[in-house]
């Protein structure tokens, strides 16, 4: 048999993490060694206590969970409370899970698990990513142990859903983005317009979340009030980021187009701060560092999804 891919994950939770958590936990090729939390959708006082909540509510509350940094680096960043709720999952009013979070700071797990699986590690992250960043400042060969990193975020042709340049995950810490993107030679991005390339009916998720489990259930109460707000704002089909990021990390072979360019941060601008620049040319001799998502096979990522909220 061979053994399973360790798969840490750096989360926000958040709506959309919720469902990459579920379909990474039904997936039998990886082990989930750990949840490394982040600010981000909401603050982390409600980000590691949604992380508790879903590790219970999935039956995995063996899995660590790990606090990190309440705040970007630098700059304070509005939150995105007006798409995942205020508390980041719906305001359901859900009972806490019975267990803690680890005494361990994330930063300080990411570099330990990054030691006891050195070269095996898949580290996914699907919020901001202050949290990798501290783990680099304290010790920067930290991707010399890291088999892939896959990370949500960006808008390869800044068609940002925060700002109309800037995708949320690197514009809530863009010095964060920037020194994780300057660090890691090559990195996996599954970034916003991917996202809005792969959306997800919603008639075909309701069905989904009828499914006799406590996981669609409990999910299903809690992405109500985004599910509502997304087609409102965005209509027929509903668009799940950090569920995309997942597929893309645990099944690489579903991507039907990627294209390989160098990819950095842009840190000062008025207008925008914290949007992804794409070297689609090759105009500045960096090198390829990010290979983005541009097609993923939507029924696989659908059976994923699926299959993810109907397992008991
Ligand atoms: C990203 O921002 C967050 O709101 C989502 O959880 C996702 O990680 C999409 O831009
Ligand atoms: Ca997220």
């Amino acid at each position: 048999m061979t053994a399973k891919i360790p798969l840490l994950i750096d989360t926000d939770p958040g709506v959309d993490d919720a469902l990459a958590l579920l379909v990474a936990f039904n997936d039998t090729a990886h082990d989930v060694i750990g949840l490394t939390i982040a600010a981000g959708n909401v603050g982390l006082q409600h980000t590691v206590r949604n992380a508790l909540k879903l590790c219970e509510v999935a039956g995995r509350s063996e899995v660590p969970v790990f606090a990190g940094c309440a705040a970007p680096l630098l700059h304070p960043s509005p939150d995105a409370a007006d798409v995942h709720g205020l508390d980041g999952f719906g305001d359901t009013g859900y009972t806490p899970a019975a267990h803690g979070a680890q005494a361990e700071h994330a930063a300080l797990a990411i570099l330990r698990l990054s030691h006891e699986y050195a070269g095996r590690l898949l580290l996914v992250t699907l919020g901001p990513l202050t949290n990798v960043a501290v783990a680099l400042k304290l010790d920067p060969t930290l991707p010399q142990r890291v088999a892939r990193l896959v990370v949500m975020g960006g808008a390869a042709s800044a068609h940002g859903n925060l700002t109309p340049a800037a995708e949320f995950n690197v514009a809530f810490d863009p010095e964060a983005a920037h020194l994780v993107f300057q660090a890691f030679p090559q990195f996996d991005v599954a970034d916003w317009e991917a996202t809005l390339a792969h959306g997800l009916h919603h008639r075909r998720v309701e069905q989904w979340l009828a499914a006799p489990s406590p996981r669609a259930a409990f999910y299903e109460t809690i992405s109500r009030q985004t599910r509502l707000w997304s087609a409102d704002r965005r209509g027929d089909h509903w668009h799940s980021a950090d569920a995309l990021a997942m597929a893309l990390a645990l099944h690489p072979d579903g991507a039907t187009e990627l294209v390989e360019r160098p990819l950095a941060v842009e840190l000062a601008g008025t207008l925008t701060r914290g949007a992804t620049v794409t070297d689609w040319n090759r105009q500045t001799g960096r090198p390829d560092n990010a290979r983005l998502l541009l097609r993923y096979d939507q029924a696989r990522f659908e059976a994923l999804v699926e299959a993810a909220l109907a397992a008991a």
